[in-house]
C-alpha cells in the first residue's frame, strides 16, 4: 500500500488528537485527520456524553470543524483506533460523508501503529443516500 506524506502526516495527526478523545464511557478513543483539498488537515476525536445520544465520533468531529471554517472538499480521511481489527467509520459517519465526500474520497483505516486498509468511500457506501433521491421524490 503506498501512503503519500500527506496521508503520512494526517496519520501521525490522527494519532495525536487520538488522546484527546473524551471516552469516559466506551474507553474506546478514536482519532481522525482529514485532508481538505486546500492542503489543510482537520482533526477530531470522539467526543462522548453522559446522555450517550449526545455523542459524537471522530470522523464528524473532523469534518463539522471543516465545513464550519468554509472547507467542504476533500482527498483523504485517516481513522485511528487501537482496535485489534481496526475499525471502520460507522454508518452514521459514512452518510455524513456522503454529503462532502466523493466516489474516490480516500478513507484510510489505522491502528496506532500503522496504516492497515486504504478504501474508497464508494467502496465502504456504494449507494449512498443523498440530493438525487430528494430530488426525484415523487412530488
Ligand atoms: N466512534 C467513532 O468515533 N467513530 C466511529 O466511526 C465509530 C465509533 C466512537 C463513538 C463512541 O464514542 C465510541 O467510538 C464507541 O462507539
Amino acid at each position: 500500500m503506498k501512503t503519500p506524506p500527506e496521508v503520512r502526516e494526517a496519520f501521525g495527526l490522527a494519532k495525536k488528537v487520538r488522546q484527546k478523545a473524551h471516552a469516559p464511557y466506551s474507553k474506546f478513543k478514536v482519532g481522525a485527520a482529514l485532508i481538505g483539498k486546500s492542503g489543510k488537515i482537520y482533526q477530531g476525536c470522539n467526543i462522548e456524553n453522559a446522555s450517550y445520544g449526545g455523542g459524537v465520533c471522530a470522523e464528524r468531529v473532523a469534518i463539522l470543524k471543516a465545513v464550519s471554517e468554509g472547507e467542504t472538499e476533500f482527498t483523504d480521511i485517516v481513522v485511528v483506533t487501537d482496535a485489534k481489527d481496526p475499525a471502520f467509520p460507522c454508518a452514521l459517519c459514512l452518510q455524513v460523508m456522503a454529503e462532502f465526500f466523493e466516489s474516490d474520497t480516500t478513507i484510510w483505516v489505522a491502528d496506532t501503529k500503522k496504516i492497515c486498509s486504504e478504501n474508497t468511500f464508494l467502496a465502504l457506501l456504494p449507494k449512498p443516500f443523498g440530493p438525487k433521491q430528494l430530488n426525484e421524490a415523487k412530488k
